[in-house]
């Protein structure tokens, strides 16, 4: 085994960050280990592992109006890595991995007592509107955005549910920087009627 890990690529964060920089946005994009080309004026860093994002995330956070947590990080991490090849042993029996839980980024940001406006993703298989409802309260965030993980990863387009405390409204099936500029200008609007 080389490794576990799902199957997101980052594109609809990077359309995302696309977007907001087309409107007008002074972007940092946060980045895992994708292979995709950060967008002109987006300010990127790059991050490796769960902690090394929130490390990344959590002392600028307080400074940007807005925080987009598209990332699909991983709930769980192996408890100790080894610096050697785990070699087969000859008997078959399959090695057992202790897991340890990683920390919780959007959460996270979303205790800080000056808090951007704080905008989560679901990536579900079924369910959607249920459990993007459940990650609304959960994380406690104003606006959680839902989609069907496994028919959207690595592909073009997407669809998506705009989940908040009123309801939720559908942003049906498109490439996903339309969605995204279609999400930025959401969350432009919310953003202009707080602060009227
Ligand atoms: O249910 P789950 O914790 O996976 O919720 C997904 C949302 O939480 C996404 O917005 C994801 O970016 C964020 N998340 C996070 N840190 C984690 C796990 C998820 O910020 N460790």
């Amino acid at each position: 085994m080389r490794g576990i890990t799902n199957l997101s690529s980052g594109m609809m964060g990077f359309a995302i960050a696309r977007a907001a920089r087309d409107a007008g946005a002074q972007v940092t994009l946060v980045a895992g280990p994708v292979h995709l080309p950060t967008p002109r004026g987006v300010v990127r860093v790059d991050v490796r592992s769960a902690q090394q994002m929130y490390d990344a995330v959590l002392p600028v956070a307080a400074r940007h109006d807005v925080f987009v947590a598209t990332a699909a990080v991983a709930d769980w991490r192996p408890a100790r890595l080894s610096d050697e090849k785990i070699k087969k042993n000859g008997n078959r029996v399959a090695p057992s991995f202790e897991l340890t839980e990683n920390p919780d980024i959007l959460a996270a940001v979303a205790k800080l007592p000056d808090r951007p406006f704080c905008v989560g993703f679901a990536a579900e298989s079924h369910d959607l509107l249920k459990h993007a409802r459940e990650k609304l309260a959960r994380k406690n965030v104003p606006l959680v955005v839902g989609n069907l993980g496994p028919a959207t990863f690595g592909r073009d387009d997407n669809a998506l549910v705009l989940v908040d405390a009123d309801g939720h409204r559908e942003l049906p099936q498109a490439d996903k920087l339309t969605l995204a500029r279609q999400l930025v200008a959401e969350i432009a609007a919310r953003l202009a009627s707080l602060s009227a």
